[in-house]
């Protein structure tokens, strides 16, 4: 029986990488805080794919429950990991204390590298395996309001990077996903209004259905970075070959 851990699958992206890999048949172990929501769709997984859904509550801004998350998983060999964790801060970084912008760091860079080191063991050993980070367009992106999301993220697409050099010769698959604009309960949790999810321009909100169902696709060809959707491509494009200067110019005329 093959085995996944998928970090923060309560909803939007994470749940719906579970309900797919429940599908495969993978025995699934799934992260989240929501007990509620997490547990029942656990029990909807169990019920239509008849595997076995393992749920382990833990806040990844808090050391210790990771830890314990890790102590509970320790002796599983897992085939699958996606690292899909992640939240945005509703103020700028000056505007709150410290302790609170650091949270991020804890949970998108301490908690997803300690993850990655204990849980990638069995799929070092048999040289075999997938890895999905989840990171974001915005790693390429720095604006004025979003310091430690744009670059945590940003070290989430260099580190995967890293590693799909280092493993992928070993037979282990590994992608940095990057998507764009998705509906889930991100920007709900940020209280940003529904009415704000509009497309415009290259903005183009994709599902999170779309993004999971895109990026198993692509990591069955190839590992590296992925950009799931075409104008999310091009925006990509249009940020990484803009001068810096001119970045910097049309990010302050767009209030980012
Ligand atoms: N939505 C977008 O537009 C977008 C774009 C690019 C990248 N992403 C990335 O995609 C990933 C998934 O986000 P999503 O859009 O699917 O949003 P979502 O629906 O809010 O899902 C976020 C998941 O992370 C968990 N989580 C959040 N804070 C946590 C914490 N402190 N400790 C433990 N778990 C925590 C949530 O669980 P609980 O709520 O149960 O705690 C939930 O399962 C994130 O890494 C996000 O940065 C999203």
């Amino acid at each position: 029986m093959k085995n996944a851990l998928i970090t923060g699958a309560t909803s939007g992206i994470g749940a719906s990488f579970a309900r797919k890999l429940g599908k495969e048949g993978y025995n699934l172990y799934i992260t989240g805080r929501r007990i509620e929501v997490i547990e029942k769709l656990a029990y909807d997984i169990r019920k239509k794919y008849h595997v076995k859904v393992t749920v382990v509550l833990a806040d990844f801004t808090i050391p210790q429950e990771v830890d314990n998350l890790l102590k509970e998983i320790e002796t599983v060999p897992f085939d699958f990991l996606i690292n899909n964790v992640g939240f945005g801060h509703k103020k700028k970084f000056f505007d709150d204390t410290y302790e609170k912008q650091y949270e991020m760091i804890e949970a998108h860079i301490n908690s997803f590298c300690k993850i990655t080191y204990l849980v990638s063991r069995n799929m070092r050993k048999n040289k075999n395996g997938n890895i999905i980070n989840v990171s974001s367009l915005a790693g390429f992106a720095p604006t004025s309001f979003n310091h430690l999301y744009s670059s945590t993220k940003s070290f989430i697409t260099t580190f995967t990077e890293s590693l799909h050099l280092e493993l992928s010769p070993l037979g282990i698959r590994v992608q940095a996903l990057c998507p764009g604009f998705t509906r889930s309960d991100f920007h709900k949790s940020l209280n940003i209004k529904e009415e704000t999810f509009k497309n415009r321009w290259l903005v183009r909100w994709m599902d999170s259905d779309k993004v999971t169902e895109l990026s198993l696709k692509s990591l069955n060809k190839k590992g590296g970075l992925y950009i799931p959707g075409l104008s999310n491509k091009i925006l990509y494009t249009i940020v990484k070959f803009l001068p810096r200067k001119l970045y910097y110019s049309l990010a302050r005329k767009m209030g980012m």
